[in-house]
């Protein structure tokens, strides 16, 4: 695995792999790598030539500075499992090289999908992942970027910005990776103690709960009561939503047919977990 710091090199690396026709995936993270970014890595192998992962921990995506602080480190451990997934190019920047001194401040018309949900709860978070993704799509210039459904409305502001800035990219939206008690692996799951992480699949478990409960109709009660199972078991609930899965507009009524996504924000002490599942009828 070929490891670079700099733009600069990266840029002349990606582009002696473009001019001999290969074509590239990439893979951007924030580190702290598990099995579900593995997972993306593995994807990107399979369909493309070169595979190139960053690892970046984007301070301007951080609307908690505690969050921030305490967000795991393990890059040795990273290395390791990059190399053994067949990752091709590590790009490991540091703050400085990506945001140098006086860099112009963007802002991004993302409209509806920033105002609701993670954006409502997270003010600012989606313009820091905007900033910081136009400026490695930029730099990497994939055919094919991949990203994991674990973060849904992520993906579709990443969508968003890509038309907004006319990238040519195709992108990819990998399956959440979870454990076999239903917890989707997460970075900030490092943060948790067992009994924690036991606790946390209540989240999962909600989730089946909505799926298993939704009728066409009125769906508002659905809501309250799977947010009421999420607060009984110690969770400090931001939301329990069911939206249109194109759209990501709530939904309280529901005609039977229209594929839905339920999403969910919870505390567990400080560690603020997320999760969501389509439900799409006759699935
Ligand atoms: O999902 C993440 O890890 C981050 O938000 C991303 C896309 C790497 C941008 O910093």
């Amino acid at each position: 695995m070929i490891l670079i710091n700099t733009i600069k090199q990266a840029k002349k690396v990606l582009d002696s792999f473009r001019i001999n026709n290969k074509t590239i995936g990439f893979v951007p993270t924030m580190g702290a790598l598990h099995q579900g970014h593995i997972a993306l890595i593995k994807t990107c192998k399979k369909t493309t030539d070169i595979c190139i992962c960053s690892i970046f921990i984007n301070p301007t995506q951080f609307n908690n500075k505690t969050d921030f602080e305490k967000y795991p480190v393990t890059i040795e451990q990273d290395i390791d499992l990059l190399e053994a997934a067949g990752c091709d190019i590590l790009f490991l920047p540091t703050v400085k090289e990506m945001y140098p001194a006086n860099s112009p401040k963007w802002h991004y018309q993302l409209g509806y999908v920033e105002k609701i949900l993670e954006g409502k709860y997270r003010p600012g978070h989606f313009q820091g992942v905007c900033q910081i993704v136009d400026k490695l799509l930029s730099i990497v210039m994939p055919h094919i970027l991949f990203i994991g459904q674990k973060d849904y409305q992520q993906c579709m502001v990443i969508k968003k910005l890509v038309q907004i800035k006319q990238y040519d990219v195709h992108i990819e939206i990998v399956p959440t990776i979870r454990q076999k008690n239903g917890l989707a692996l997460s970075s900030r799951n490092m943060r948790l103690t067992l009994a924690e992480k036991k606790n946390a699949t209540n989240i999962h478990k909600t989730l089946l709960y909505v799926k298993q409960h939704l009728k066409p109709g009125n769906i508002k009660e659905l809501k309250k009561s799977a947010t009421l199972l999420l607060n009984t078991k110690g969770f400090k609930t931001d939301y329990v939503e069911i939206a249109d899965a194109a759209t990501l507009k709530p939904i309280n009524k529901w005609d039977g047919k229209k594929p839905l996504v339920a999403l969910i924000a919870a505390y567990l002490h400080e560690v603020r977990l997320i999760d969501n599942m389509l439900l799409t009828p006759g699935a």
